[in-house]
């Protein structure tokens, strides 16, 4: 399998953090020194859908593909307004595919974890072409009276195509689990049967506790991919690393002891966008220019699970 195209969208509103230090108790300096995040773009006139389309419109478009060729739509969506229809559906008919698909929530990891569900289906002959659409709007199940998730997470959407060759070649993927790390839950309708109703919360996270288990399981993904492929991590040319936090990105540096321009971030200026954080970086650093015929790139991801996932594409 190999990625023949890639297209982002990310909302218009940028909010920086001196924005938001004037409804919470928070400051520019604090959330840049522990995160990196200098603003971030949130859904406001616009919906999930609208980016989503945009995003794969721009995918389909840099494949050279036209859409009747798309053959399967894998969503990797964490939560959006509808609990259903899944996204795919919804999406099939302003992408203007006729495919079917399916939605995946591996949280923040469904990315890589969708590259692992369309290499398997290329591989078994399911399909040729597949959409990759990751479309996430966190920002809309953190609770903006509080300062510790509504600081982080931002909306956005992340589209690849991909198709036959030769490209993608290993992932591993991880799951422990730990509920408490990160959690949303809606409360599902009310029944006269029931004794008690069910209670939505907004996003719950334990940061430290989370940021400690993404540092070192990513790594140990990481370098059991490398070592199975007969690599160092010098061998890497970038590491495309989840969006959640500089830092993060950092610590997971400082273990493969590798120099800081392997490990490109955008988070300074678009937040956490969960899943979609991987293929926008992508996209904004092919259209600089900065990926290579050949070049070997790691993509590791973590999240709410907890989860973890990585991978290895020659391009
Ligand atoms: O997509 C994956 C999902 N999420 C993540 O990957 C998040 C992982 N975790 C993190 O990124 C970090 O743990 C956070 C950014 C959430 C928090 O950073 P931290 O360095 O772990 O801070 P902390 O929670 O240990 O808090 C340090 C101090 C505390 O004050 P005291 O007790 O030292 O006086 C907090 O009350 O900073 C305070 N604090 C804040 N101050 C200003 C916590 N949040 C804020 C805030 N603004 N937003």
């Amino acid at each position: 399998m190999k990625i023949i195209g890639t297209g982002s969208a990310l909302p218009t509103l940028s909010v920086t953090n001196n924005q938001l230090a004037t409804f919470l108790d928070t400051s520019d300096e604090w959330i840049t020194e522990r995160t990196g995040i200098k603003a971030r773009r949130l859904l406001s006139t616009e919906s999930l859908y609208d980016i989503a389309e945009t995003a794969a419109k721009k995918a389909i478009e840099a494949s050279g593909l036209s859409p009747e060729q798309i053959d399967f739509l894998i969503c990797s969506n964490v939560a959006n307004r509808h609990v259903t229809p899944g996204i795919s559906c919804i999406m099939q008919n302003r992408i203007g595919i006729k495919c079917a698909g399916l939605d995946i929530n591996v949280a923040c990891a469904g990315f890589v974890n969708a590259m692992m569900l369309a290499d398997s289906m290329i591989k078994a002959g399911n399909a040729r072409y597949i959409m990759i659409l990751c479309a996430e709007e966190p920002s809309k199940y953190c609770n903006w009276h509080e300062r510790d998730c509504s600081i982080l997470f931002a909306d956005g959407a992340g589209a690849v195509i991909v198709g036959p060759g030769d490209s993608f070649k290993d992932v591993q993927l991880t799951m422990i689990s730990n509920r408490d790390v990160l959690y949303y839950e809606r409360p599902l309708e009310s029944t006269p049967f029931e004794k008690e109703h069910e209670h939505g919360q907004p996003l719950v996270m334990k940061g430290r506790e989370l940021f400690r288990q993404a540092v070192s399981e990513s790594s140990k993904d990481i370098m059991k991919l490398l070592s199975r492929q007969g690599l160092t991590p010098s061998d890497i040319d970038y590491y495309l690393i989840h969006q959640a936090n500089k830092r993060i990105v950092d610590g997971i540096r400082s273990l493969l002891k590798e120099p800081e321009e392997k490990f490109p971030t955008n988070i300074e200026y678009y937040g956490n966008t969960s899943s979609a954080s991987i293929p926008i970086l992508l996209d904004e650093m092919l259209a600089q220019g900065r990926i290579h015929d050949g070049d070997k790139i790691v993509m590791s991801a973590f999240g709410a699970g907890f989860v973890s996932a990585a991978c290895l594409l020659e391009w």
